[in-house]
């Protein structure tokens, strides 16, 4: 695997594989890698001719100072990570490579920004949107591999890449759990032990909202979230919200998207200081 730190590089690097034919696969990361991005990699790797994974912790996508200092960073270990799942490089610039100078470029979403982690993290997909089309123009892609974790994210991109007439598909893998149900994350590395136990209530509490979708309005599943985190003493429930599983918008009655037959439960919440996202896709049938 071959690291590359410079933008020029891996530009000429790609545009001469892409010359030569060869079919590009895409991971684009903030490092502390896991098995969700293993499998993307994977994924990747079996699809393509080349793999290419970028690990940039994007200073613009974070609305919290403190957050972006303590992320974590393992390049070591993640360099390891990705020896083992064939990826042929590995894009790791620093943050003076990507942003020469200071970036006003502004991305609107409308709406699928104004919910959920739009909301609640300002100027947080204008970073991702910022960073994610640098990547897609150096790296040039036929394939970009995302996962469902960051459900949002994905439907972002989908519509940076629709309005940006990207040159490729967009492919989006499953969250990858913990056996305990505790959604994978590179967050979770800044969690204790306990807090890993305690944070497993975030699938716990999706999987109790879908098991009341047919029968209880959504202003009562809320009410129950709310109070089921509340009782672990430990969790700070930031929203919960039972959306369209497109477009994000959030749902009131569930027989409004009787048509669509599936919704998407998403939560963000705070176990001690670790902000954790989760969500889950529910099909009406089967609720
Ligand atoms: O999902 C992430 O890790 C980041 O938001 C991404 C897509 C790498 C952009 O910085």
């Amino acid at each position: 695997m071959e690291v590359i730190k410079q933008v020029n590089i891996i530009r000429e690097k790609m545009q001469a594989l892409r010359c030569s034919g060869k079919r590009i696969g895409f991971v684009a990361t903030m490092g502390a890698l896991h098995e969700g991005h293993l499998q993307l990699l994977r994924a990747s790797a079996k699809e393509n001719d080349i793999t290419v994974c970028s690990i940039f912790v994007n200073p613009t996508q974070f609305n919290n100072p403190e957050d972006y200092k303590l992320y974590p960073r393992t390049s070591e270990q993640d360099i390891a990570l990705l020896k083992t799942v064939n990826c042929d490089y590995l894009f790791e610039p620093d943050a003076s490579e990507i942003y020469t100078q200071q970036t006003l470029l502004q991305f609107s979403f409308g709406a699928l920004e104004a919910v959920m982690e739009g909301e609640h993290r300002p100027g947080h997909f204008n970073g991702v949107a910022t960073i994610v089309s640098k990547l897609f123009h150096y790296i040039t892609p036929h394939r970009a591999y995302f996962g469902q974790k960051d459900l949002q994210q994905v439907a972002v991109v989908r519509q940076l890449v629709q309005a940006l007439s990207f040159d490729l598909e967009l492919i989006c893998f499953p969250t990858v759990r913990e056996q305990n149900g505790l959604a994978m994350s590179s967050r979770n590395k800044r969690l204790t032990e306990e807090q890993r136990q305690v944070a497993t209530n975030l699938y716990k509490v999706l999987q109790l909202a879908a098991g009341k979708l047919r029968e209880n309005s959504v202003q009562s599943i809320k009410q129950e979230v709310a109070a089921f985190l509340q009782d672990t003493g430990q969790i700070k429930l930031e929203y919960f919200e039972v959306a369209h599983p497109d477009t994000l918008q959030p749902v009131q009655n569930v027989q409004e998207v009787k048509e669509v037959k599936e919704v998407a439960l998403c939560i963000a919440a705070h176990v001690g200081e670790v902000r954790l996202i989760d969500n889950m896709l529910v099909n009406l049938n089967d609720a």
